[in-house]
């Protein structure tokens, strides 16, 4: 994540691609414009340079062009939608309450969540990997840079007079700080087109984000093209590779630029991909590198049943297959345990088999700046200990996941990579709706890094300071319910939870959509909150609709045969780590759940597998005494 910074410090202007676009507003600049971005240091920023589109190419590496109308929108540093319009106070202040002040983040999150620590009985904590890795292919950790690098005097009183700022306020009676004295917590707001002159200061804060906002696996191939270049083999349609001790990694980056946590000299590896993202949380780290070998896997086993594709064909095929995968097994194997299969039927979200297509030019490809935090709540169900065993099941020994972030040295020593991945789908995930918090989630994040922060508070604190709408308009906007007082949310939320809400929050309108996210009730048939759910439903379908290069499009470019989409959907994440993971030789059929009755753990061999010969290509045979394939 710090080579954000660096990028931004060292960037040199080049006007390679062809046409240069205002990255807030989506149109074309004149070259006076594009210089006045030169002299005011922001190119990196307010615009974007492209090739001119071409209808019939894949999708392209940095999400330019997915809509031929508004080519820009897909890319990175475009402006995010929103379901409901933004609520502010004065001068683009977070909202206040009713009646004055709306209660302190770090107070409703001890009041609404504990710290404690009990094992779901389903999921494992591969369904949290999961969930985070998905979160990171359309939203980004800058905010976090920014109050560890670019600021980091906000609870200092130079933090008093910093605009960007917002410091948390860690209340006397705290059940953890009383004791630590500790009375504020380091948070800047949002980063915004404004912040870099990208537009006019006095108009409405607008958050500039780095991820793309299509789901097009920026983890692993970037957001930009440039850095994706980076990635490439450009032999067999590979990403760069190392294999050390027989273990397949990206390759090394030997200045160690983002693992600043490795603890010299034992740890050193570190990895150089295009996305910044790989080397953060662990979760993320781990969740990268297996779709990284994916990649590979899958380009390997095209370029043998096709010996005359070319370097870009393999390429370009293996990525969308890759992003494929990753796609369904979040729509179809994940989202059903957790939002339950019914609801999604019902809505549209899967399909029973076959194509789906409900592409619409007229829908611009963005994400919602709900959507992401939404995804926020998965926080309640992160372990904050990760156990470690070995090929056989034994227990080995356990680390704290946070200290884990920004030290992917760990990884590569003393098999941990091994014993971590054994354990993603042996331990269990925190418990999912019972109002515990991990307490090194709650009063750690960082590990090292800093003293403490509580990633619930930072959570809310966002909802706040992106200008999300009090919790009751969202209820009003998704079921057509008009709330006007605490007792009309008595189907929404346990008595007890709602005798909470109201002790705490002056009004029913001050209700956060977070807050009220963490203790709703699940949606029936399924584990999560009914307005999560809503949420992602909402936007998902959004997605779907806006992104030309959906892989269940019939219509698109280099789209899947019948018989290739079927083999997609053969995939699970049990197969997924059988092909990737290190040390896997058995796995549970569902790996999403706990191994269990009805699931347990069996042979790789005996997993399904897509069969890659759907993508055979008959061509192939005519022309192989022409050609001799390097590999
Ligand atoms: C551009 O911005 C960087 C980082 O803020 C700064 O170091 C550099 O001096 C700036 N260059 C100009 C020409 O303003
Ligand atoms: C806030 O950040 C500053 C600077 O990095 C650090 O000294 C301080 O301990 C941090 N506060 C907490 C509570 O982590």
């Amino acid at each position: 994540m710090f080579v954000v910074l660096f990028l931004y410090v060292s960037n040199v202007f080049s006007f390679a691609h062809g046409i240069a676009y205002d990255s807030f507003n989506g149109t074309p600049i004149s070259k006076d414009e594009v210089a006045q971005h030169i002299r005011d240091n922001n190119t990196f920023w307010c615009m974007i340079d492209i090739a001119p589109c071409d209808p019939n190419e894949w999708r392209r590496l940095d999400g330019s062009c997915n809509n031929l109308r508004n080519p820009i929108r897909g890319a990175t540093h475009t402006p995010t939608s929103r379901i409901l319009p933004p609520s502010y106070d004065e001068n683009y202040e977070p909202r206040k309450s009713k009646t004055g002040k709306l209660p302190l983040v770090r107070k409703l999150r001890t009041s609404l969540l504990s710290e404690g620590q009990a094992p779901d009985q389903l999921f494992s904590v591969l369904a949290s990997y999961y969930l985070i890795f998905i979160a990171t292919d359309i939203s980004n950790l800058h905010d976090t840079v920014n109050y560890i690098m670019w600021k980091p005097h906000c609870c200092s009183p130079k933090g008093k007079d910093d605009p960007k700022c917002a410091p948390l306020e860690v209340p006397h009676d705290d059940p953890v700080h009383r004791y630590s004295g500790i009375r504020c917590l380091n948070l800047t707001k949002p980063l915004t087109f404004q912040d870099f002159g990208c537009r006019q200061e006095n108009t409405p804060p607008e958050r500039i984000q780095t991820a793309t906002p299509l789901f097009d696996m920026s983890t692993v191939y970037g957001n930009s093209l440039d850095k994706a270049l980076e990635g490439r083999k450009f032999e067999g349609g590979l990403l760069k590779y190392e294999v050390e001790e027989g273990r397949v990694w990206p390759p090394r980056d030997p200045d160690e630029l983002i693992c600043t946590m490795n603890r010299k000299p034992k740890e050193s590896r570190c990895h150089k991909t295009p996305s910044d993202e790989v080397n953060t949380l662990i979760t993320i780290n781990m969740m990268s590198v297996w779709f990284w070998r994916l990649h590979n896997h899958i380009a390997n086993r095209l370029a043998k049943l096709n010996p005359c594709w070319d370097d870009d064909q393999l390429f370009y095929t293996a990525r969308d297959i890759n992003i494929a995968i990753e796609m369904h097994i979040f729509l179809y194997e994940l989202l059903p345990l957790m939002a339950g299969y019914e609801n999604l039927i019902r809505d549209g979200l899967i399909v029973y088999n076959g194509f789906r297509d409900i592409y619409n030019e007229a829908i611009i490809p963005q994400m919602a700046m709900e959507f992401p935090l939404a995804l926020r709540w998965a926080h309640t169900m992160q372990e904050g200990t990760l156990k470690m065993y070995n090929p056989h099941g034994d227990y080995v020994k356990k680390v704290p996941l946070v200290e884990l972030t920004i030290r992917t040295g760990y990884l590569g020593v003393d098999n941990n990579v091994d014993y971590l991945t054994q354990g993603a789908f042996r331990q269990p995930s925190a418990k999912v709706g019972d109002n515990l918090v991990d307490p090194d989630m709650a009063d750690r994040v960082l590990g090292y890094i800093q003293p403490s922060q509580d990633v619930f508070s930072n959570d809310l604190a966002k909802n706040r300071l992106m200008f999300m709408q009090p919790y009751i308009k969202y209820l009003e906007h998704f079921y057509g319910k008009k709330i006007t007082s605490f007792k009309d949310l008595a189907e929404f939320f346990e008595p007890e939870v709602l005798e909470k809400l109201s002790d705490i929050y002056d009004s029913v309108e001050d209700i956060d959509l977070l807050a009220a996210m963490w203790v709703e009730k699940p949606i029936p048939g399924g584990h999560v909150p009914r307005i999560f759910y809503s949420i992602l439903a909402e936007q998902l379908l959004r997605t779907m609709k806006s992104d030309r290069h959906w892989y269940e499009r019939p219509n698109r470019p280099h789209a899947f045969t019948f018989a290739q989409l079927q083999e997609i959907r053969k995939m699970t994440v049990a197969r997924f780590m059988c092909d990737v993971g290190d040390t896997v030789t058995e796995i549970q059929p569902r790996a999403f759940q706990r191994i269990g009755p009805g699931n347990e753990l069996v042979s790789c061999g005996l997993i399904p597998d897509m069969d890659i010969s759907a993508w055979k290509d008959n061509s192939c045979r005519k022309s192989r005494d022409f050609h001799q394939p390097s590999y």
